[in-house]
């Protein structure tokens, strides 16, 4: 049984709707729960593919997990393995910042290599070097990636790219070594800062998230918390490009406007008011969008991961748009679906050109979760009727998207087929 949806294009959305926690920080805050024995507690998170899969590879590890409502309970002192199970580790790309709690916890980590993914290689490389420089031992042969972490203690890592996953592993592998860690070239994004708070929350000494130099200092043990993690920012700015491809109306509750500068600039470019109102970002459309040029960069610049969804919206804007994707080296898949509905994109290596057109609705299909998305707002905006494969990809980042855009007044539904 696989799912669609079913999209019948042309409805201006207007309305409110209460944005998520963050997946991309809720991943690495699960994984660094691993660094206590006590219990901790994840307030209020989305039910979605990811999570839910990080929590069975930490169940898999021993780690007690269940969810009380939309709150994740976890008994990280029951944890009693290293090794990730490869089918999971596999699945989740995203485990491999496992191996820094793991270290922190077991002086242990296993994890067979992540695979590449829909949209790169995805390296780990620079994990590899981070956890080295904290003087971890790692072995990689076979497929397989074996840590030994007895001999670590604080050191200097200095990154050759500010990753957010490999700045992510080196912070949680240094709160309970001996010794002072420093990370320079640190990735600046806001779930790095979102870690810190967590780790802070523990009881752990982090400083500098976001300045792109992040300090640790070892301590013996981190005691248990509730936390709350922050809103996520690529639904928040995905659902704002809804509403400016529809001139709509939106008012996104819980989305942070500091998180998300670069895409608010473009789309204020763009022709749109955007408002910070008391617990709300505001969204009003114009009635027809300018093309903007986009730049992906690590933050504070665009973000890869709004980067498909900005090429939806340069499909109906007036003009011609230039997309050019930094960051993975095959992250445009979303282009050939979308010229299945009438677009006018042209890619050469990582830069696109758009020229904006009017979409018509096609049989189309998710390649990758932000593409999917993408595929989702350009049906929203097209005339008639579109169906949209392989949403299963959409659910490993967004929680039931099709009813979030449904209480704004889109018409789309899942179809189990
Ligand atoms: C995080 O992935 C996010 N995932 C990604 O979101 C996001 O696109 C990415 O950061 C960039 O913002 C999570 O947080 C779970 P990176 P991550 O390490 O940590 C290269 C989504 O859609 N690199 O910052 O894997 C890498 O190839 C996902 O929610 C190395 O060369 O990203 C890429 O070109 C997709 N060696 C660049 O750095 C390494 O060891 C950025 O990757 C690691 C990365």
């Amino acid at each position: 049984m696989v799912d669609e949806f079913r999209v019948f294009g042309g409805r201006r959305l207007e309305g409110r709707t209460q944005v998520s926690a963050s997946k991309n920080a809720v991943l690495p805050i699960m994984a660094a729960s691993l660094l206590t024995r006590d219990s901790v507690r994840l307030k209020d998170l989305p039910k979605i593919q990811d999570v839910q899969n990080m929590a069975r590879i930490l169940a898999a590890l021993g780690c007690g997990v269940h969810w009380e409502g939309r709150d994740l309970c976890l008994e990280p002192g029951k944890a009693s393995k290293w090794e990730l199970p490869d089918d999971l580790s596999k699945t989740l790309r995203s485990s491999i910042f496992l191996l820094g709690p793991l270290l922190g916890r077991f002086h242990r980590a296993t994890a067979a290599y992540p695979g590449g993914c829909e949209i790169g290689q995805r390296p780990v490389d620079l994990h590899i070097k981070g956890l080295e420089a904290l003087g971890a031992e790692i072995l990689d042969e076979r497929g397989m990636i074996y840590c030994a972490g007895e001999g670590m203690k604080g050191g200097t890592v200095i990154l050759d790219f500010p990753s957010v996953g490999a700045t992510e592993n080196a912070m949680m592998a240094a709160c309970l070594i001996d010794g002072d860690t420093v990370i320079h070239n640190a990735a600046r994004e806001p779930e790095i800062g979102d870690l810190q708070g967590f780790l802070c929350a523990m009881g752990a000494r982090v400083y500098g998230a976001g300045t792109g130099c992040v300090r640790v200092t070892g301590v013996t043990s981190l005691h248990g918390c509730d936390y709350a993690p922050m809103p996520d920012r690529i639904v928040a700015g995905t659902l704002m490009m809804a509403g400016a491809m529809t001139g709509g109306h939106v008012e996104l509750v819980g989305a942070r406007a500091q998180d998300l500068t670069s895409p608010i600039h473009k789309l204020i470019r763009a022709g749109c008011r955007v408002e910070t109102a008391k617990d709300a970002l505001v969204l009003d459309a114009p009635d027809k969008l300018a093309a903007q040029d986009i730049y992906t960069q690590p933050y504070p610049g665009f973000p890869t991961d709004l980067q498909a969804q900005w090429m939806a919206l340069s499909c109906v804007s007036a003009g011609t748009a230039m997309i050019v994707e930094n960051l993975f080296e095959s992250r445009f898949a979303h282009a050939a679906e979308l010229r299945r509905m009438g677009a006018d994109v042209r890619v050469e290596q990582r830069t696109a050109i758009v020229r904006g057109t009017s979409l018509t609705g096609a049989r189309v299909r998710a390649r990758d979760l932000r593409g999917g998305a993408a595929l989702t707002l350009a049906a929203l905006a097209a005339k008639d009727y579109s169906e949209i494969e392989n949403v299963a990809l959409i659910d490993r980042g967004y929680e039931r998207l099709e009813e979030q855009l449904s209480s704004l007044g889109a018409d789309i539904r899942r179809i189990r087929s």
